[in-house]
């Protein structure tokens, strides 16, 4: 088969290096890719979201399958445009239909899908210019912590967790009046504010049929012991051992089956993969939100755990096969580690060259590239999230000891990780 995988980021390397051990994969172009996804297949030059530059390399490549690892193409139609295409007719596409793809590009419909679906999730209300008064009172009468959230994508800013009204009420002005993440907070959701651990759970779906992916712990914080500011993410576990076998029951029974079957009874077609973002209170779990795509960096943990063969579970998806599909894991721990430019998630500089990866021990440790890209022969920076260093082990501590390990033999200009990943599983 011959693929094209779009995105650039750590995801994109953990799906590249687990896409090309398959037997089925005859070729993968990857677009635009980084350093470390040139290892696996062919770089290509264009972005995700230059969709007639996508089409011209599915024809001009003779592409089977096309697999979107990040949301923005998702939301902006990238799946109809390809299908509609009368020059595409075979191609397959993982990655649900613009329609599907709300689930993550706007809050407010994710929120109306699970209340029709009766699928648990924090109560809420949502505001726009033409009821502004309105959320100004429901603030005012709403128990703190209060949460706002921009209704559509603000790269991972859009939602504000607030402690105070004083607080409440100026981020729901600059949202809504001052426009602060431009058209994604002209509408927004308020809801309430859900006190008890996080985690999120994957599946690929094919409309009908689904399978269950390992789940993972994100840590979301620039700082030790989840302090600073949100990022993309600075790592990641895979089990979570509080993520047992009757709350995993609790997800499937209350959040996934609901969702799929409400994804078909609403019409909304979907193909791919679904990110379930809980918040597990007791055995319960409530939905804190959907993402249309898999987690970074929880891909760089999901993956390497998966023994199956990632291709040929793509495919059983595009057929609406998944029913043929057993998941089998890895029952070891594994975890990622995150190498970030100074300054992030804030201003920081690109172009710096990165030292020592050919040092770093494969054996038990996998290193996936993130925002890298190669510049006169040496892999530089080229993102705020530049790279991780995935292990495996038999607890989450020894895993991500492996990974500090491996991260002492790297170096570029400003470099930092955390070091209390898995902190709380001691
Ligand atoms: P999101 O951008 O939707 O991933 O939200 C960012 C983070 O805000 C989540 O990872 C949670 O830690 C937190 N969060 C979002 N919604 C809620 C909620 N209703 N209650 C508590 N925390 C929340
Ligand atoms: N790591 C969280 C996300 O991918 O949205």
């Amino acid at each position: 088969m011959r693929v094209l995988l779009l995105g650039s980021g750590g995801r994109e390397h953990a799906f590249a290096w687990k896409i090309s051990q398959s037997p089925l994969c005859e070729k993968l172009f990857i677009a635009p890719g980084n350093a470390g996804t040139s290892q696996c297949g062919t770089n290509l030059d264009f972005g995700v979201s230059d969709f007639e530059a996508i089409k011209k390399c599915c024809i001009d490549e003779k592409i089977d399958l096309v697999l979107v690892g990040p949301e923005e193409p998702l939301v902006k139609g990238i799946t109809d445009f390809l299908i509609r295409d009368p020059q595409l007719k075979d191609l397959d596409i993982i990655g649900p239909s613009k329609n599907g793809a709300q689930l993550e590009g706007s809050k407010a419909f994710a929120k109306a899908f699970m209340q029709k679906h009766k699928i648990p999730t924090a109560a809420y209300g949502e505001f726009t210019l033409d009821n502004y008064k309105d959320g100004v009172v429901y603030i005012n009468k709403h128990e703190l912590p209060i949460v706002l959230k921009a209704d559509g994508l603000a790269a991972g800013k859009g939602v504000v967790i607030c402690e105070n009204y004083i607080e409440a009420l100026a981020e729901f002005e600059l949202m809504i009046q001052r426009a602060k993440f431009g058209d994604a907070s002209k509408k927004v959701v308020i809801e309430e504010f859900l006190q008890g651990i996080e985690l999120s759970v994957f599946v690929l779906t094919d409309g009908k049929n689904y399978v269950l992916l390992p789940e993972a712990k994100d840590y979301k914080r620039v700082g030790e012991e989840d302090s600073g500011p949100n990022t993309g993410g600075m790592g990641a576990v895979s089990p979570v051992p509080f993520a047992d076998e009757v709350f995993l029951k609790n997800v499937e029974e209350k959040v996934i089956k609901p969702t799929i079957k409400g994804l078909k009874a609403d019409g909304l077609e979907y193909r791919g993969f679904i990110f379930f973002g809980l918040i597990k209170i007791g055995d319960e779990p409530f939905v804190i939100e959907y993402n249309c795509r898999m987690g970074d960096p929880e891909t760089e943990v999901v993956i390497p755990r998966l023994k199956n063969d990632f291709l040929e579970m793509l495919v059983a998806a595009t057929k609406q096969e998944l029913h043929k599909i057993k998941i089998e894991e890895d029952d070891r721990f594994a975890c990622t580690v995150m190498a970030v430019s100074g300054g992030y998630p804030g201003d920081y500089e690109k172009g710096y060259v990165i030292h020592g990866l050919d040092k770093v021990d494969t054996s038990e440790s996998i290193l996936f590239h993130a925002g890298t890209i190669t510049k006169d022969g040496n892999p530089v920076t080229n993102g705020g999230r530049v790279l991780c260093i995935t292990s495996f082990g038999d607890s989450i501590l020894e895993a991500v000891e492996k990974s500090k390990e491996e991260l002492r033999n790297i170096a570029f200009t400003g470099m930092s990780f955390r070091r209390d990943i898995g902190y709380e599983f001691e």
